[in-house]
């Protein structure tokens, strides 16, 4: 084993997976943790103030979890649903008497098929979750096809759903390196020093999004543990917080400078603050490059090229959708209306309960009658206005004169 460029040992070059526990720069950042075939979850929903572990112990549960936003993030949700279906299968084999499906390896994809469907309903948008239901779908059929009896296959599906866990720390942080030496060069480029960079972010893409490290944020963190970095700003990302609860605990947590901004505040930073680049993740990735990431998105990308900062959408190969030719094809979800008119949070001055848990509350900040809210969960920004699209294959840029990207060959 020889360490790779960021110290992680790594068995081969192709297959590089590494754990949660290697993988966490700082404690307590992690959004999955399992033992053996248990799995739990961080009610991201309560963070930063409670830290609350929940069992996740049927495909139903890690369905609801991720419609619920208990947990979210696209590679986090992807991995839950990976791990969801490799756990409800390890159960399956350790039961005496086996259950029905694993009688025949058709009783085996009548019952995981259906799964594999409903835990890719649980959100539109994010893509990753559809990549890692094909996955699966395809190492299914392929095992089956090779004759194997219905445990064998089942074992091979356990394999894969933890590789795709497994897999997304080591591409974070390829990505992150990527998009970080990137972003250097280009205000070297530019006349700048290349140190002390400004960069500003949206919604959370770090450990808790992701299964370690992050995407965005990861850049970000690159920068900081390089010493490149002087601030990085965030947007709170309203109105599910993400920005101001998770980001910011991210950060704190990291010891990364850090100041949050609201999201109405980008044109007024942009005037103000010699912000660098704006880096962002992405829900999915049309075949143009037209980004569907969390709603607010668009608007700094806007803002970005009016002020020609350079604007970096980060995410992993597995978000690319190639089936998809532009943005106008990308499923947007819309969340309850309801959502938009509560703020959820700990009680403050803060108080606590017999336990020592900080008391939360939610609380309505519109008329009690208001009906119509418009709550678009992502926006598309096109590509014309994406400067780079960073991948852990590398960084992808427009061809000169082009308005969009080509990313036929990239995944
Ligand atoms: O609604 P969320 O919190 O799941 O939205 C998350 C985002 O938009 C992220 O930017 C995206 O999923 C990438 S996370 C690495």
């Amino acid at each position: 084993l020889i360490p790779d460029a960021f110290g992680f040992f790594l068995s081969n070059a192709t297959v590089a997976t590494v754990s949660r526990s290697t993988a966490m720069t700082a404690p307590g950042l992690t959004s999955i943790r399992t033992s053996g075939e248990k799995i739990e979850i961080v009610n991201q929903l309560l963070l930063p103030h409670t830290t609350e572990w929940l069992p996740v112990d049927s495909i139903e549960q890690a369905h609801d979890a991720i419609k619920s936003m208990k947990i979210r993030g696209a590679p986090a949700i992807a991995s839950l649903a990976a791990l969801a279906i490799a756990s409800h299968l390890t159960k399956a084999l350790q039961q005496d008497p086996a259950p029905e499906y694993l009688s025949s390896p058709d009783a085996l994809k009548a019952h995981v098929e259906p799964q594999l469907q409903y835990l890719y309903t649980a959100r539109p948008t994010a893509v990753n979750l559809g990549a890692a239901t094909r996955r699966l779908t395809k190492v299914l059929n392929t095992s089956i096809a090779e004759g194997k009896d219905a445990r064998a296959v089942a074992q091979d599906l356990i394999v894969e759903g933890k590789a795709i866990d497994g897999e997304d720390v080591y591409r974070n942080k390829e990505m992150s390196k990527w998009g970080g030496e990137w972003l250097v060069e280009q205000v070297k480029k530019r006349g700048g020093s290349g140190d002390h960079l400004n960069v500003m972010t949206v919604c959370n893409t770090g450990s808790l999004a992701t299964s370690g490290y992050g995407t965005a944020l990861g850049l970000i963190t690159y920068l900081h543990e390089t010493r490149k970095l002087d601030t990085a700003f965030f947007t709170q990302s309203t109105p599910y917080h993400q920005g101001s609860r998770l980001t910011a605990f991210e950060l704190i947590s990291l010891k990364i400078p850090s100041v949050m901004l609201c999201d109405s505040m980008v044109g007024s930073l942009f005037q103000h603050k010699g912000i660098h680049g704006i880096a962002v993740g992405a829900d999915r990735i049309a075949k143009n490059g037209d980004t569907a990431n969390k709603v607010g998105t668009y608007n700094a990308a806007v803002l970005a090229a009016r002020h020609n900062i350079p604007f970096i959408v980060v995410a992993p190969v597995s978000t690319v959708d190639l089936e998809i030719e532009n943005g106008s094809q990308i499923p947007i979800e819309h969340r309850p209306p309801l959502e938009a008119r509560l703020v959820r949070g700990a009680l403050y001055p803060f108080t606590s309960n017999a336990q020592g848990v900080k008391e939360q509350a939610t609380v309505m900040v519109t008329p009690e009658d208001l009906e119509g809210v418009y709550n678009p969960s992502f926006d598309v920004t096109p590509a014309e206005l994406i400067t780079a699209i960073v991948t852990e294959r590398g960084v992808a840029v427009k061809a000169e004169g082009s308005n969009v990207f080509d990313l036929s060959g990239i995944v």
